[in-house]
């Protein structure tokens, strides 16, 4: 294999060189019943991002799945993807990136103090349950890792680009430490979360289902929705496509 990922974490892991995406085959793993399964890849050749996107996900990246049966309510889930990109940006971090996130959880570097930014890492969570219950969840987390210019998209960036090849299996380990940490004290969450955030304080458009709203982004409640000051009205977003203005 490309790593060998031996880790010291709750986890047990399922490797592959060269996977479709990491979230289907953690989602089939679910839904067998798995708990505490870190899925990793070298490569994805259909990684999926959010909102139907496509996800590029070459070969020196770091393409994690993590299945979960949280006994939490299913409105507190959005805090486990808020977790990930807390673990991620703080693994981030440590290997020298001046990662920040914006909301909701897509790990960047800001690229200037106006909030631009180049994209390192983005969450897919996925879950099954009923309304007052979870089955199982999934948390999808894409790093560029050890990853060429050429092969990025464009306004991403990479560890490689920010700060040199990174120890991929210990990066992994960090990310899963430091995930477990948060998921077993979610209310340390948001705290953690704003204390990284680029997008408060930022003019932003948000993308809701209920439509486009301008502002500034003014906070994050505890359940990590976002609040916009208008100029008329503060507005409280749980969940949308957010764009920094400048
Ligand atoms: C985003 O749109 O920002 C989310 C990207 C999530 C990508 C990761 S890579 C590992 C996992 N497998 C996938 O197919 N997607 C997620």
């Amino acid at each position: 294999p490309a790593v060998e990922y031996g880790l010291e974490a709750p986890f047990s892991v399922d490797y592959h060189d060269s996977v479709g995406s990491t979230n289907d085959r953690a989602r089939e793993l679910a839904t067998d019943g798995a708990s505490d399964v870190a899925v990793l890849a070298d490569e994805q050749t259909g990684g999926r991002g959010r909102l139907e996107r496509e996800w590029s996900s070459p070969a020196g990246g770091v393409w994690l799945s993590i299945v979960s049966r949280p006994v939490i309510a299913p409105a507190r889930a959005p805090l486990y993807t808020l977790a990930a990109s807390v673990a991620t940006a703080r693994a981030a971090r440590e290997a020298g990136v001046d990662a920040r996130i914006k909301w909701p959880n897509d790990v960047v570097v800001p690229v200037d103090d106006d909030g631009s930014y180049r994209k390192l890492a983005g969450i897919l969570t996925e879950m099954e349950g009923e309304t007052d219950r979870i089955e199982w969840l999934v948390v999808g987390i894409g790093v560029n890792a050890n990853i060429d210019d050429s092969e990025l998209p464009p306004e991403a960036t990479s560890v490689r680009a920010e700060a040199g090849d990174v120890d991929r299996r210990a990066f992994v380990q960090r990310v899963l430490e430091e995930f477990d940490r948060y998921r077993n004290d979610l209310e340390a969450v948001v705290p953690a979360w704003r204390d990284l955030a680029l997008t408060l304080g930022q003019r932003v458009r948000v993308d809701r289902p209920s439509g486009e709203i301008v502002g500034e982004a003014v906070d994050v409640t505890d359940s990590g929705a976002l609040v916009v000051d208008t100029g008329e009205e503060q507005v409280t977003v749980a969940a949308g496509d957010c764009e920094h203005l400048r």
